[in-house]
């Protein structure tokens, strides 16, 4: 028995590469049978898998038989993802959500990048480089506000910087340019004046080294623009989200930008990255929740997305009508406001260049959705 079971978790190893959505099938000799679904947590070395499911295979005469496991394993083994496997997903996230991100119920992230392109104090003749400019919101406040000045936007996807583009075209700004690619090994140089990213940092495991990157590509005296939620943002309609999804099997982990929700988490990660200690802006841009189904429209335009792809289309349509039951009975109970708080920092980079460390520290793997 044990045997078989260890069997098992040696077959786990190879699992790493498999795309998501992929079906997994042990199978087990004559003699066998499944006699027991152990628990939804086990330990391997150097991962810890949780939301999978884990079961005893016995010798007792069973005919044989397999066991499947769908779809949850690559989503499981996420804390193993190469760096590159973990861009895979956040690009498939968003082109994914990219027609539906302008979503007025996303409205808060307008609101962010006109508060992130005014502290960035761009003027003409200056350049700036938007990070994880998603459909541009921070790229293009920056050009229309500044005319004079050039915008370049970088992202992962391929389909928030297709928005960008018709964004820019429709409102006829001809100074900012968008170009596909991670702000994890960009090498511009340090060239622009302004290095913003809104809404992006908490996106990487390293947030130190991506941030000291970030450093790299400003010209000394540039400011460097961050945004990102403060904590208690979207409860307790995330949490009753997030609680149902672990329900489901699948592991839950709390969403990036916990990591950076507060002004103490911000200032840690400029001084680790070798920047001064960022000026930090608090701002409410929460809203009425009228409707269990404007919760839906952010969940299914935005990040959360993300974590609803690793189900199958009976499971989510399941996972959705028992979530928005849920939402329902917090807004029947009188929660009928959406917390959504932000925190902008803004920091120069010295005059001089300060060594900056985070190369060195630099992990190879990415981590999970915010
Ligand atoms: C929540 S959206 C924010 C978009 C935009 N900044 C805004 O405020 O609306 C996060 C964006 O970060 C991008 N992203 C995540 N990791 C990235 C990386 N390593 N390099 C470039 N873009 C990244 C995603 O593709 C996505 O478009």
């Amino acid at each position: 028995m044990c045997g078989r079971r260890c069997e098992l978790r040696g077959a786990l190893h190879a699992l790493r590469p498999l795309a998501p959505k992929s079906r997994i099938e042990f199978e087990f000799q004559p003699g066998f049978e499944v006699c027991e679904r152990v628990s939804a947590a086990v330990s391997l070395p150097r991962v810890s898998v949780s939301g999978l499911p884990v079961y005893r295979v016995c010798r007792r005469g069973g005919q044989g038989g397999s066991i499947i496991f769908s779809p949850r394993v690559p989503l499981a083994l996420r804390s193993r993802m190469t760096r590159f496997e973990h861009e895979a997903r956040v690009q498939a996230t968003f082109d994914a959500v990219a027609s539906g991100y302008d979503h007025p119920m996303l409205s808060s992230f307008d609101a962010t990048a006109n508060v992130v392109a005014r502290a960035s104090r761009l003027v003409d003749g200056e350049q700036a480089l938007d990070l994880a400019t998603g459909t541009g919101k921070v790229a293009l406040a920056l050009a229309s506000q500044v005319p004079g000045a050039e915008v370049l936007g970088l992202d992962l996807s391929s389909g928030m910087l297709h928005e960008a583009r018709a964004k820019a075209a429709a409102a006829g700004l001809s100074n900012a340019r968008f170009v596909q690619g991670s702000f994890d090994d960009m090498e511009f140089g340090p060239r622009f004046n302004v290095v913003t990213c809104s809404f992006g940092l908490f996106f990487v495991d390293d947030m130190v080294a991506a941030l000291t990157r970030f450093g790299l590509q400003a010209v000394p005296r540039g400011r460097i623009v961050l945004s990102t939620f403060r904590a208690g943002s979207f409860s307790p309609f995330s949490d009753a989200f997030l609680r149902l999804y672990a329900e489901f099997g699948f592991e839950s982990r709390p969403p990036g930008w916990l990591r950076l929700d507060c002004e103490q988490k911000l200032s840690d990660v400029f001084e680790q990255s070798g920047l001064p200690r960022p000026r930090c802006t608090s701002h409410d841009f929460g809203c009425a929740l009228p409707s269990a189904s404007a919760w839906w429209d952010i969940v299914h335009n935005g990040g959360y997305r993300g974590m609803l792809r690793a189900m199958t289309a009976e499971q989510e349509s399941d996972f959705k009508r028992r979530h928005l039951q849920d939402v329902q009975a917090l807004l029947d109970a009188g929660t009928t406001r959406l917390d959504v708080s932000v925190l902008v920092a803004t920091s120069e980079k010295q005059a001089v260049e300060a060594p900056l460390n985070a190369e060195s520290r630099r992990s190879p793997s990415g981590s999970g959705e915010p």
